[in-house]
Formats: structure tokens, C-alpha cells, sequence
């Protein structure tokens, strides 16, 4: 069972531990959709260290997802050279694309019109309409499924268990700072309960952390055989 305030005591965590990345708004700064779009976008094939410079080159030369939709697609493949993936740069070309043309350069801010757009899955949707818009929305990505599975002690193996680990991660989800909170899930799941050798120690929610008490935080989550 989770404490009334678990999400808060993560919150505080973020506000002493928060990752300065270069897609994200310093605290009091308006977020930027494109640019939240752009780098979940980057980071669903890549790293946080590997997807910063590609991310810095683009909003350099691209300020603005105008910019991106005027650019000639082969200047965008080639920029995007060795994110690898070559259908998700056409895709984000397109994307750009229908923002600028369809939508006056302005992204939705509903995850049922941002699942409309090319290459904008469940995980994207939810990352912008959290992080870029301060709408409530669960973000699940490898990381949150790690620590939801681990703080909840769930047994069942991925994938079978993804729906579960998505309506429990769900329950947690504040009305307050949504963003805040997605991106210190993923900070909590990158630098903190790590696959292997979770630093338990550092952890805000340690205390209630069932896997922990079991001490089988490093075994979760499981995975079915392939
Ligand atoms: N991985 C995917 N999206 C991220 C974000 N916004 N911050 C840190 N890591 C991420």
C-alpha cells in the first residue's frame, strides 16, 4: 500500500535531484511542446547522454516545429544519422508537417488528438500531455514500469504484466505537477533503482517499498521466457 504522500515525497525528491537536461524548462520556465515532443521522441531509441547533442543540433538549426516541417527531408535524415531508425525521422518530418499546416504550428494537448500524429504512440502522447501541457497523464516508459513493479512487489512477468504495472503506476499519479512527476519517475528509475544495484539508500520511497522489504528488489520486474 502506498502512503497518501507518495507522489508529494517523489516531488520533493525531483526538486533536490532534478537531472538539468537539455530539453527541460528550468523550474518557473514555461515548457516548450516542440521541444518536449522532439526529445521523447529521441529518447525512446536512445540514452539521455546519446540523444543531448542530437537534441541541442536540431533546436539550434530548427527552433521552432515550423522550422522542422520547412526543412528538406534529407537534411533531416542526415541530421538524425546515427539515432538510427530512419522510418521514426520521416515520421517526425511528417509530423512537423501536419503541426505546422493542419494545426498552426501548435500541438494538441490531448493524448487523443497527439495519438492523431505521425510516429506519436501511447508513451508520447502522455510525455507531452504531461510535461509540455501540466495535464494529468500517466507516463510509463522501462523505468516506471521498474519501479512500479518494484515499490508494489509484482511478481507476474513483463510483457504479460504492462497493463497491470500502467494502472498501478496510474493510482500514483498526482493532480499536481504531472510533469514534475513523470520526469522524476524516470529520474528515480535512471539514477536510483537502477536494474542492477539499486540504491535503495537514496531512494524517497524506500520505506514502503515492498520488493525492498522482500529483498527481492534487484529480481523485479520478472520476465517471461522467451
Ligand atoms: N527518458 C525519456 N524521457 C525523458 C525525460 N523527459 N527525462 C529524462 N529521461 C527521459
Amino acid at each position: 500500500h502506498a502512503p497518501r504522500d507518495a507522489a508529494q515525497r517523489l516531488l520533493s525528491w525531483y526538486d533536490h535531484n532534478r537531472r538539468d537536461l537539455p530539453w527541460r524548462a528550468k523550474p518557473g520556465e514555461v515548457a516548450d511542446p516542440y521541444r518536449v515532443w522532439l526529445s521523447e521522441i529521441m529518447l525512446q531509441q536512445t540514452t539521455v547522454p546519446a540523444a543531448a547533442p542530437y537534441f541541442r543540433a536540431f533546436t539550434e538549426r530548427w527552433p521552432t516545429v515550423r522550422d522542422l516541417a520547412a526543412a528538406p527531408l534529407d537534411d533531416v535524415l542526415v541530421a538524425w544519422a546515427g539515432l538510427g531508425y530512419y522510418a521514426r525521422a520521416r515520421n517526425l518530418h511528417k509530423c512537423a508537417q501536419v503541426v505546422a499546416t493542419e494545426r498552426a504550428g501548435r500541438f494538441p494537448d490531448k493524448e487523443v488528438a497527439l495519438l492523431e500524429l505521425p510516429g506519436i504512440g501511447a508513451y508520447t502522447a502522455a510525455a507531452i500531455t504531461a510535461i509540455a501541457f501540466g495535464h494529468k497523464a500517466t507516463v510509463v516508459d522501462g523505468n516506471v514500469e521498474r519501479v512500479i513493479s518494484r515499490v508494489f512487489a509484482v511478481e507476474e512477468p513483463l510483457p504479460g504484466v504492462k497493463p497491470k504495472l500502467r494502472a498501478l503506476a496510474a493510482l500514483l499519479t498526482p493532480e499536481e505537477r504531472p510533469g514534475d512527476y513523470a520526469q522524476a519517475m524516470m529520474d528515480l528509475g535512471a539514477t536510483v533503482c537502477t536494474p542492477r544495484k539499486p540504491k535503495c539508500m537514496l531512494c524517497p520511497w524506500s520505506d514502503w517499498c515492498a520488493a525492498r522489504a522482500a529483498g527481492i528488489q534487484e529480481q523485479l520486474p520478472r520476465k517471461a521466457p522467451k
